[in-house]
């Protein structure tokens, strides 16, 4: 089994949720606490082992490259204060990976974004989509790996959503192997809650075969134009095994504003230094 050494980190969305932040602020920069929603993603990767980050960009989105920068200006002004010790801080995932920067020219979906990658990757991927924050003791993309390694297939990180909720997701076919594990048949793209095929939905973590590209390029657009991903992961489940894996883990859906809002009570929370100040803006 090929060892998973790369993800990738489709960037190029505009983010009209958050508008008008996203006007000018990236929505991969707005901030968790005290660090932007890409740098949980790609710390999440790192401890799960991989080493080469992709990051597919568009127009906009410079501050999300500069942020894996080393910043001198900030090292010298930090130095002349006094505060050396938070350079290391801020360089620690700019240290611990390559990352790889590649366009996206026109933002024609998330399956458009992922095959923009082709040209550097011959071997089974991760994609992280980092409006997911994933709460867990072993990082949600090591729990993946350990299932690829386990059955040689692509897996996508599922959960299970309320009914009201089945229209927003990719909704999953599949037969229950363990509890955890699903051999997946189908895949639908946000589905009529009536006719929905389960209530498992696909979230932002995925280990994809390279045999994707292909998949994404017999992939017609859809109604707004856009290719996306779970259409290709759909034909794929036709043609080899795709399994979804029930993590272990809170996950947040930090793309909207009520998933940011309970995300950052809840990391708060656990913040020695921060929990007292929630506990009491909340009993106002
Ligand atoms: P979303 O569906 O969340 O779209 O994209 P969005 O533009 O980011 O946000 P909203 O819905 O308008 O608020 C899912 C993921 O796919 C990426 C996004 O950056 C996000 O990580 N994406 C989407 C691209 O990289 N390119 C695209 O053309 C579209």
């Amino acid at each position: 089994m090929k060892p998973i050494t790369k993800a990738v980190f489709p960037v190029g969305g505009f983010g009209t949720r958050f508008l008008p932040a996203t006007k000018s602020v990236p929505k991969e920069m707005l901030t968790l606490i005290d660090k932007p929603l890409i740098h949980y993603g790609v710390e999440e990767a790192i401890k799960s082992g991989i080493d080469k980050m992709i990051l597919i960009t568009g127009r906009g989105k410079r501050a999300v490259a500069d942020y894996f920068d080393h910043s001198y200006e900030l090292e010298s002004l930090l130095r002349f204060k006094g505060k050396e010790n938070l350079i290391a801080d801020s360089n620690r995932l700019s240290d611990r990976a390559t990352y790889i920067y590649i366009r996206q020219k026109n933002p024609l979906g998330l399956g458009h974004a992922i095959l923009r990658a082709e040209p550097v990757i011959e071997e089974p991927f991760a994609v992280v989509l980092t409006d997911d924050i994933i709460d867990s003791a072993i990082p949600v993309l090591k729990q993946m790996m350990d299932v690829y390694n386990k059955t040689g297939g692509s897996v996508v990180a599922i959960m299970k959503v309320d009914k009201t909720d089945i229209s927003k997701y990719g909704i999953i076919e599949a037969e229950s192997q363990d509890g955890t594990i699903y051999k997946i048949k189908r895949l639908v793209e946000k589905p009529d809650p009536e006719n929905a095929p389960s209530d498992l939905a696909v979230v932002g973590r995925y280990i994809l075969s390279e045999s994707i590209f292909g998949y994404l390029k017999q992939t017609n657009p859809d109604k707004g134009d856009e290719i996306q991903l779970t259409d290709a992961i759909n034909l794929m489940a036709q043609n080899e095994p795709v399994y979804g894996f029930k993590f272990s883990g809170k996950r947040y859906d930090c793309g909207s504003k009520p998933g940011m809002l309970e995300a950052t009570i809840d990391f708060a929370l656990k913040d020695d230094a921060l929990k007292d100040t929630v506990k009491r803006c909340i009993n106002r």
